[in-house]
């Protein structure tokens, strides 16, 4: 089984709950928290225990399991075991607006409850949780084929840079910008990592550094101003970051800050790639401004943890990330191949996929 292999299991099932690493204390201490129903995910994707668009995905379809296996012994009423069920993917949906990997799950498992809704109700909540498993171990899987795509963009020697943390914490396993560097690495390239800090929840000081320093992988830590002095010394070879929500023109929102990367890079001619499963291209959005952007509390900003730095009454603004425009993506890095944005072969992936979704 693949998430055996993986040094970070970000999500795991024991005992019938959902466990999962605590993200908001890392590093300085590591330990999982438990879950049993859909509002106890929803609440632990809100605070960030767990973050990272493909993981707030696998979390959510553990959610819809969880709350499906809670009701079984509560609810034998078909009617209203549907209707709280219901209420339960409504509540892991209203959890954070931007990762589309959230709704394609809570879709899959609809789709999948839908289409077995005759099935007695204990035969159904199994069904609902070893579909959840199926979402957790088809993410490792596709990490891996991404990383194996990516790694061939990546000779031996480069210095790349990358924003916030796409990786075994932000997945089921392997990662996506992170999995392309492990990967590289796997195939014998010497590859160090440049990691901004990514203010304000520091998933590139906290989780990347962290992953990198576990795995013995090459890593700097710059904050997020250093990027650009970086780049005009020569510093930097290429960007790979990874990704919320792509729409169907290639527009992306990653994580605050990315948008500003991506014009450094083009202005020091470095190429900026973006690591993406299928599942992150929201076809329904023909470009980025229709991304949900979430705005998080303004305490986010004026300190972290108990420390606060601003001065109490100021104005505050915290969204939480930001969208970078087709133009400057180098290319996107999926499990199906390497595309590149407003290109023919593009726009033909794109229209495959909107044909796979029944959208054509
Ligand atoms: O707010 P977060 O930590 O959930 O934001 C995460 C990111 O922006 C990641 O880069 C993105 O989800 C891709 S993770 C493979």
């Amino acid at each position: 089984m693949v998430l055996e292999k993986d040094r970070v299991e970000t999500l795991r099932w024991r005992k019938g709950r959902l466990e999962m690493i605590d993200q908001r204390i890392l590093p300085a201490r590591f330990r999982y928290l438990a879950y049993h129903g859909a509002r106890g995910v929803a609440e632990g994707i809100r605070s960030m225990v767990v973050r990272g668009a493909p993981a707030i995905g696998v979390a959510a379809a553990y959610g819809v399991a969880l709350e499906a296996i809670f009701l079984i012994r509560r609810e034998k009423n078909r009617a209203r075991f549907a209707a709280r069920l219901q209420k339960g993917i409504g509540v892991l949906a209203q959890s954070r607006p931007t990762a589309v990997n959230l709704f394609w799950a809570l879709d899959r498992m609809r789709r999948l409850w839908e289409k077995n809704s005759a099935r007695k109700l204990p035969a159904l909540a199994r069904i609902l949780l070893r579909e959840a498993h199926r979402i957790r171990e088809e993410d490792v899987r596709i990490n891996r084929v991404m990383g194996r795509h990516g790694a061939r963009l990546l000779k031996s020697g480069m210095r790349v840079l990358t924003h916030c943390n796409a990786g075994a914490l932000a997945t089921a396993g392997h990662g996506t910008a992170l999995g392309v560097f492990r990967s590289a690495v796997a195939q014998g390239k010497k590859i160090s990592v440049v990691a901004d800090e990514t203010r304000p929840f520091l998933q590139g000081a906290r989780l990347t550094a962290w992953e990198m320093v576990q795995e013995g992988i090459p890593v700097t830590l710059i904050t997020d101003n250093m990027a650009g002095h970086l780049m005009s010394c020569g510093e930097i070879d290429a960007v790979v970051v990874g990704t919320d929500r792509v729409a169907a023109n290639g527009d992306v929102a990653n994580k605050i800050g990315t948008y500003m990367v991506a014009v450094l890079a083009r202005r020091h001619g470095i190429p900026f790639y973006v690591a993406c499963p299928v599942s992150t291209v929201d076809v329904h959005l023909p470009h980025g401004r229709g991304i949900p952007i979430e705005e998080r509390k303004p305490d986010e900003v004026t300190g972290f943890a108990n420390i606060r730095w601003a001065p109490r009454g100021v104005r505050v603004r915290n969204p939480a990330f930001d969208v970078t425009p087709y133009r400057l993506v180098t290319g996107l890095i999926t499990e199906e191949g390497v595309f590149v944005p407003g290109t023919k072969k593009f726009l033909r992936w794109i229209d495959d996929l909107k044909k796979k979704r029944k959208l054509i």
